[in-house]
């Protein structure tokens, strides 16, 4: 396969417009503060979605504004890819809901479910799907509704994540633009280290899962922030490697936004320098398959992407699963 073969044409986002502070956990009678946060994670602020905000409106606003930036309509679009740990409903995917939401009736649309992963996870699928000649203009969405899903009676985990939505229109590449190297693993011994316990097949909800709690995230945060850093460091050098680049060719390198130390860990070792690190981490937490998308969306408007630029994207996630992407712009 001659790369690169997809280019991304057109990247948008949306962020709920609440915002909640660290201060405000203590009025949820957790036992727990800003300074803590902030610096075992970074995290400042973060969005949440309202009752009437669903994966199906977030990421419907994210695809509008991709495709308004690529130039293409809803019915141009042949493929949608849509990465979710938080969906609306089991069945069916987020992903038809999102193709009737923004009329995308021509596509042929699926969820791909690989946790923090799965928005590159997706993005490397559809570039296959192009290449395989399966679609020409795929939309990938990285959506999620975390609050949802999250224990806010456990301050280890409901002070990580927020809620948003990140997406990409991909076109035929012209001109040497497009995705340059991918890199993706994933290691499902590790499973239980990350996960929701009851609410699926195996441990269908009843009043016992109601009570324990286990239809909500779980996490070993010690041994995740470890193989995050491992496995963030073993995907830049993959990517990097497959392209025929190092750290210091790269203009910018934008990381899975889970932990503002698990960030600077793997830049240090892929020597790219903080300055040519995107960091948001601080104002929307973990948005787990979103945070990539609006990390990007956020670094084009802010013109740390330009024509040219090559940028390395790296994820880390439930799974575990992890991947990495180089693309130039
Ligand atoms: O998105 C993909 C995957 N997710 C990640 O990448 C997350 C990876 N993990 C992490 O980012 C970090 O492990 C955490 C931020 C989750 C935790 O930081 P840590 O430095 O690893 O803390 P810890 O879990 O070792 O906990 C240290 C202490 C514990 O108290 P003791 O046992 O030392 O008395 C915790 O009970 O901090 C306590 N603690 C808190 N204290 C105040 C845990 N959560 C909180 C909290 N506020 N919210």
């Amino acid at each position: 396969m001659k790369r690169p073969i997809a280019a991304l044409a057109g990247v948008g986002s949306y962020a709920p417009k609440r915002i909640m502070r660290n201060a405000e956990f203590a009025a949820l009678g957790l036992d727990t503060n800003d300074e803590w946060i902030v610096q075992r994670t970074g995290i400042r602020e973060r969005h949440i979605a309202e009752p009437d905000e669903t994966n199906r409106t977030m990421s419907a606003a994210a695809a509008r504004m991709a495709m308004e930036r690529a130039g293409v309509v809803a019915g141009d679009l042949d493929l949608i890819v849509l990465g979710t740990a938080s969906p609306d409903r089991l069945l069916p995917s987020t992903a038809v809901d999102l193709q009737a939401e923004i009329g995308a009736s021509r596509a042929a649309a699926f969820d791909v479910m690989a946790a923090c992963s799965s928005w590159l996870y997706g993005l490397i699928v559809a570039e296959g799907l192009m290449a395989s000649g399966n679609a020409e203009t795929a939309l990938v969405v990285g959506s999620e509704k975390l609050t949802s899903i999250v224990d806010w009676q456990d301050r280890s985990t409901c002070v990580l994540f927020g809620d948003g939505a990140g997406a990409a229109v991909l076109k035929r590449s012209e001109g040497g633009k497009g995705i340059l190297s991918t890199f993706m693993r994933s290691d499902g011994n590790l499973a239980e280290l990350l996960y929701r316990p009851a609410g699926g097949a195996a441990h269908p909800f009843s009043q016992q899962v109601l009570d324990d709690r286990s239809y909500f995230v779980k996490m070993e945060g010690r041994e995740t922030f470890k193989y995050a850093v491992r496995s963030m460091s073993e995907a830049a050098d993959h990517a990097l490697a497959r392209a025929g680049l190092t750290g210091q060719d790269l203009d910018l390198m934008i990381p899975h936004q889970a932990n503002i130390r698990i960030i600077e860990a793997t830049a240090r070792h892929a020597e790219v320098p903080m300055d040519k690190v995107y960091v948001n981490v601080d104002r929307y937490g973990n948005t787990s398959s979103a945070s990539i998308g609006l990390a990007l969306e956020e670094a084009i408007a802010a013109g740390r992407v330009k024509e040219g630029s090559t940028v390395m994207l790296v994820a880390f996630g439930a799974g575990y699963t992890w991947a990495s992407l180089i693309v130039r712009f």
